[in-house]
C-alpha cells in the first residue's frame, strides 16, 4: 500500500512513524511533512491551504490511501477534491468537518442528537454577550465561532478581559462568539474512527492546554499529553461512543453529510456527568503521538478499513500494555508569535535514550544539514514505559538532552495522575 500524509506536524510524524512500521506500507510520501517526517517518508512541497495542488500531488504519485492530518484543509474541502478524482481518503468533507469548523454547528447537532454539552448562547452583538455573562456567572468562557488553533477559547473569572476577548473575535469578518457555561472536572480527549457509520474507539489521553505548569497561562495548541488514564471510571469509554459519538455519527448520516475519519471528542467529567467541550474533525496534537505510541495493530490497514467502509469488519485493536507520555518543546514566546531559525542540537542524544524518541513539528533541514525549528511548536518528545511513573522519566530524559535557545516545555506532563491527584467530581 502506497500511502500519503498531508501535514507537517508532529502529529504528522506520528502517523508516519506508525505507518511506516505497517508491514502492508510499502511507500510513504508526505506533504510538506518537516525533517523528522523527511527521515522516513519521502517529501513533497505543499501548500496545505490550496486542495488543488494536492490533487495534482495526488495524481503524480498515485496513492492507495491519502490521510489528512490538519483541519485547515479538512474545512477546505481537500477530502472531497481528493475522493472526487478517485482517491481513497482518510477525512471527512467539508461538510462534516464543520462538525469542528463551526462551534455554533457542533452544538446543533448535538441539540439534534442528544449529546450532553455545555450550555451555550451564539451571539452576535455585545448585547447578547452581556446577557449571556449574566445568565452563566464567572469563571466566563468565550470561543471564537471559527477555527483558531485552539487559541480561539478564553476562559477568566474577569469579565472585562472576557468582554475584551468577545469584542475581537466580533470584529472579525462574519465574527461570531459563543459564550458557555464553565464545566468543572477533567478533561478527556478520545479520538474514535469513524467510516460514516462504525465507531470504532481509541484509547482516551489528556493533553495540557495552558503554556505553563500548573495550568497557568494562555491556552495553546497543547504542550503535553499521557494514555492511558488510570483516574478514569472503567466505563468511560463505551460510555463516550454509546452517548456523545456513536449518536454524532448517525446525526451527520443523517443530515446526507456522513462523517468519515476521526470524531476527536473533547470532554470534561464535570460533576452533572460527562459533558463535550469540543468537537474536532481529525487527530489531536499532541494526544495522538501518546495514543499512536501504544497501538499495536498496523495502522495503515485501521486507516484504510475507516476510509473504505470497512470498519465493522476490522478486527478489534491491540495495545500495548504501560503508558506513554509526550511532551512539548516550544519555541521562544510561543504561543505568541514564536522565534523561529534557531538551530536544534541534542536530537540523536535524545533519541538514544532508551524507550523515548524525538517527534518533529515545526523544523526543517537547512542547506548544511542542520536542523532548524520554523514554528511555534517544535518538537513533541515521547517516552513509553511500563508505568506512568516510568514513561515521564524517559521522556523527561530526552528533553533535557536537548538545546534549543529560548525553547520551553512544562515540566509537569502526567504529573498529578502519576501522583494518583486527578479526581473526577
Ligand atoms: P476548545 O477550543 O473549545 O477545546 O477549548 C480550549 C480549552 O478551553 C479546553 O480544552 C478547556 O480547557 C477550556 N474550555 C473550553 N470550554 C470550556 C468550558 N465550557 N468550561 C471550562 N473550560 C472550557
Ligand atoms: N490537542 C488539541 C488539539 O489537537 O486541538
Amino acid at each position: 500500500m502506497k500511502v500519503l500524509v498531508l501535514g507537517s506536524g508532529a502529529r504528522e510524524h506520528a502517523l508516519v512513524r506508525s505507518l511506516a512500521a505497517d508491514p502492508e506500507v510499502t511507500e510513504l510520501h508526505a506533504a510538506p511533512g518537516n525533517a523528522g517526517i523527511g527521515a522516513e517518508a519521502r517529501l513533497h512541497p505543499l501548500d496545505l491551504t490550496d486542495p488543488p495542488a494536492a490533487v495534482a500531488l495526488a495524481r503524480e504519485i498515485g496513492p492507495d490511501l491519502v490521510i489528512v492530518g490538519p483541519e485547515g484543509p479538512l474545512v477546505l474541502g481537500v477530502v472531497d477534491q481528493l475522493r472526487a478524482a478517485g482517491f481513497t481518503t482518510f477525512g471527512p468533507s467539508a461538510q462534516a468537518a464543520r462538525l469542528e469548523g463551526s462551534k455554533a454547528f457542533a452544538k446543533d447537532v448535538m441539540a439534534s442528537a442528544g449529546v450532553p454539552t455545555a450550555m451555550a448562547h451564539v451571539c452576535d452583538t455585545l448585547e447578547e454577550i452581556e446577557v449571556a455573562f449574566d445568565q452563566f456567572g464567572a469563571p466566563y468562557v468565550v470561543k471564537d465561532d471559527g477555527l483558531a488553533a485552539g487559541k480561539g477559547v478564553v476562559v477568566t473569572d474577569d469579565r472585562t478581559a472576557a468582554r475584551e476577548h468577545a469584542r475581537e473575535c466580533l470584529a472579525k469578518d462574519g465574527g461570531r462568539v459563543v459564550v458557555e457555561e464553565y464545566l468543572d472536572g477533567p478533561e478527556v480527549s478520545l479520538f474514535c474512527l469513524s467510516d460514516g457509520d462504525t465507531v470504532v474507539p481509541l484509547q482516551p489521553a489528556q493533553d495540557f492546554k495552558r503554556v505553563h505548569d500548573g495550568d497557568l497561562g494562555p491556552n495553546t495548541g497543547g504542550m503535553g499529553a499521557y494514555s492511558p488514564l488510570p483516574w478514569a471510571p472503567p466505563d468511560l469509554v463505551d460510555d463516550v461512543v454509546a452517548r456523545v459519538v456513536q449518536p454524532t455519527v448517525d446525526e451527520l448520516r443523517r443530515r446526507g453529510t456522513p462523517f468519515v475519519g476521526v470524531v476527536y471528542a473533547g470532554l470534561a467529567l464535570t460533576s452533572r456527568g460527562l459533558r463535550v467541550i469540543e468537537f474536532n474533525a481529525r487527530f489531536g496534537d499532541p494526544e495522538t503521538q501518546v495514543v499512536l505510541a501504544r497501538l499495536r495493530t498496523p495502522l495503515g490497514h485501521v486507516l484504510r478499513a475507516a476510509a473504505t467502509g470497512a470498519l465493522h469488519d476490522l478486527e478489534d485493536l491491540r495495545w500495548r500494555d504501560g503508558a506513554a507520555v509526550t511532551v512539548v518543546i516550544a519555541a521562544e514566546n510561543y504561543p505568541g508569535a514564536p522565534v523561529t531559525g534557531r538551530v536544534i542540537r541534542g536530537l540523536d542524544d535524545a533519541d538514544a535514550v532508551d524507550d523515548a524518541y524525538v517527534l518533529h513539528a515545526g523544523t526543517a533541514t537547512d542547506p548544511d544539514g542542520s536542523v532548524v525549528s520554523t514554528g511555534g511548536r517544535v518538537l513533541s518528545v515521547v517516552g513509553v514505559g511500563p508505568t506512568l511513573a516510568e514513561a515521564r522519566e524517559r521522556a523527561y530524559e530526552a528533553v533535557d538532552r536537548i538545546d534549543l535557545e529560548g525553547g520551553h516545555h512544562r515540566s509537569d506532563i502526567a504529573l498529578a495522575a502519576e501522583l494518583g491527584e486527578v479526581r473526577v467530581p
